[in-house]
């Protein structure tokens, strides 16, 4: 079965809203197979957001995602890797389709509460880096 990583941003958390996030990861029929809360290191996430480095946002996305703790899943599924990034919704909020959980929780392309893997390769390398297999 395929697996993905599921992050739940600082936001989410001081929002409150992981509960009404796991109820739509749970019902679309996904399995939340291991959590845990932790708070993200400068260094895990400029390897994590390596792709985004050079990006004049960046220094934006350091304090707002080391500036409290993050609830790190890994979910598995039947296609969960693509079905999550549907579940999420598009990055910029304007973009993301009401339904989706950006859509219809964020109003920051920044603060948009939840990460998700992008392809096979990036969910085996983040689920590696966050739970250590
Ligand atoms: O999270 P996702 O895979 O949808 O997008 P990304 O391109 O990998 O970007 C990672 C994160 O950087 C986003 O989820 C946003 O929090 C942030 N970002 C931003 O602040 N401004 C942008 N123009 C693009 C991304
Ligand atoms: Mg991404």
């Amino acid at each position: 079965m395929q697996q993905t990583y599921i992050m739940l941003k600082p936001d989410a958390v001081k929002r409150g809203l992981m509960g009404k996030i796991i109820s739509r990861i749970e019902d679309k029929g996904f399995k939340i197979v291991d959590a845990k809360m932790f708070t993200l290191t400068q260094a895990q996430l400029e390897e994590h957001y390596a792709h985004l480095k050079d990006k004049p946002f960046f220094p934006e996305i350091v304090s707002y995602m080391t500036s409290g703790p993050v609830l790190g899943m890994i979910v598995e599924g039947a296609d969960v890797i693509a079905g999550m990034r549907k579940l999420m919704g598009a990055t910029k909020w304007l973009e993301a389709d009401a339904g989706t959980i950006r859509g219809d929780f964020a109003c920051n392309t920044t603060q948009n509460l939840i990460h998700g893997s992008d392809a096979e390769e990036t969910a085996k390398a983040e689920i590696k880096r966050f739970f250590g297999k």
